[in-house]
């Protein structure tokens, strides 16, 4: 059930029940983090492994060492700059107050501020940490808006608090916050290498190994049709020479197409491309074309988020991998 009332998604909570909320990044399947029952129904709900750790929630100026140990000593700045926003830490667990049903057993917890009035009014109210996990079925599309989630999850029984389109639309940047002398990017996101390094020159970024991330399988986020990337307009042009069927196709570039495509044009922007991404694979997806082909932006640090939500889309397929003639 949808609804726009924070005191019901707040008693619901507070009854160890699941309950879908908005974030700026995306929607969230969010539960009690100190309440390991109701922890436990989001992997049921999702098809999640139970070794998938789930990102902590907070609400702004929460004492972190409630649920960390160790705080690395840039975290201050990076929390100061970016939060509440789109930014997660991988920081020493504090196994006192975090269990292992949200660390996946790992000695570490990945911890969130968003920047959501409704997500920091449910934070507030409850005055506990908020478990939320993107709320779509294991390896699907994340949902930026409160129908995509009922969408994901026809016919299960619980709340979505509807707070409007999510104004980024890709899921948040993690970082490794273990190494005092420097963070490693586990997930790219809208907050990149450049921004944090701006900040914080002599940050040694990749240094350390990294922990495992559900993000970091090769395939994830994938729509149900099968979708090729391209950079190349020639193998596009050679693969609609070969390919009879109707296709769905999604550029930067601007192109003029037989009609019988189906073709919706990026925005220039990275923000205004994160904004749509989902939405626009949803649409393909639902469209009557039989495959996705979609043009990879610049290989630029600010465009790397895209980059990797479009090859896990891809499970890494190209056109150019297809290595058809061209032509001409
Ligand atoms: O923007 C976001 O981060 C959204 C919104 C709802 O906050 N949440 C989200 O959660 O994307 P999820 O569960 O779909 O992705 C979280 C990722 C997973 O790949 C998980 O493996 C990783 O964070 N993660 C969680 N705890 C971790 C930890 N202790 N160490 C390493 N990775 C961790
Ligand atoms: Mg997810």
């Amino acid at each position: 059930m949808i609804i726009t009332d924070p005191q019901h998604a707040v008693r619901d909570l507070r009854q160890g029940k699941v309950v879908a909320i908005p974030t700026e990044t995306v929607y969230g399947l969010a539960a009690n983090a100190e309440n390991d029952a109701a922890v436990q129904c989001i992997f049921a709900l999702k098809k999640r492994p139970l070794n998938h750790p789930l990102i902590v929630h907070v609400a702004k100026n929460w004492d972190l060492s409630r649920f960390a140990l160790d705080l690395p000593p840039y975290l201050p700045l990076l929390i100061e700059h970016f939060w509440p926003g789109p930014l997660t830490f991988v920081l020493k667990r504090n196994p006192k107050t975090v269990s292992d049903w949200v660390t996946g057993n790992q000695d570490t917890v990945a911890i969130r501020c968003p920047a959501h009035d409704l997500a920091q009014a449910l934070l507030s109210d409850l005055n506990a940490p908020l478990v939320a996990p993107s709320a779509n079925p294991f390896g699907k599309l994340s949902p930026t808006t409160a129908a995509h989630v009922q969408e994901g999850f026809a016919g299960m029984d619980f709340t979505i608090l509807d707070g409007g389109r999510c104004a980024i639309g890709i899921e948040s940047t993690i970082i490794s916050a273990l190494d005092p002398k420097g963070y490693t990017i586990l997930r790219e996101g809208i907050i990149h290498k450049k921004a944090l390094d701006a900040l914080l020159p002599e940050a040694l970024c990749g240094a350390k190994a990294s922990p495992k991330v559900s993000g970091q399988l090769k395939s994830h986020y994938q729509p149900h049709k099968k979708l090729y990337t391209f950079s190349n307009l020639n193998h596009l042009k050679a693969f609609q020479a070969a390919c009879k069927e109707k296709l769905y196709i999604i550029s930067f570039s601007p192109m003029v197409l037989d009609k019988r495509h189906d073709y919706h044009r990026l925005s220039p922007t990275v923000q205004g491309t994160a904004f749509e991404l989902y939405e626009c694979l949803r649409l393909a997806d639902q469209s009557q074309a039989a495959l996705i082909l979609i043009e990879l932006p610049p290989l630029e640090q600010a465009w790397m988020a895209i980059h990797d939500r479009l090859r896990k889309a891809s499970a890494g397929d190209s056109l150019e991998k297809l290595a058809l003639p061209l032509q001409g």
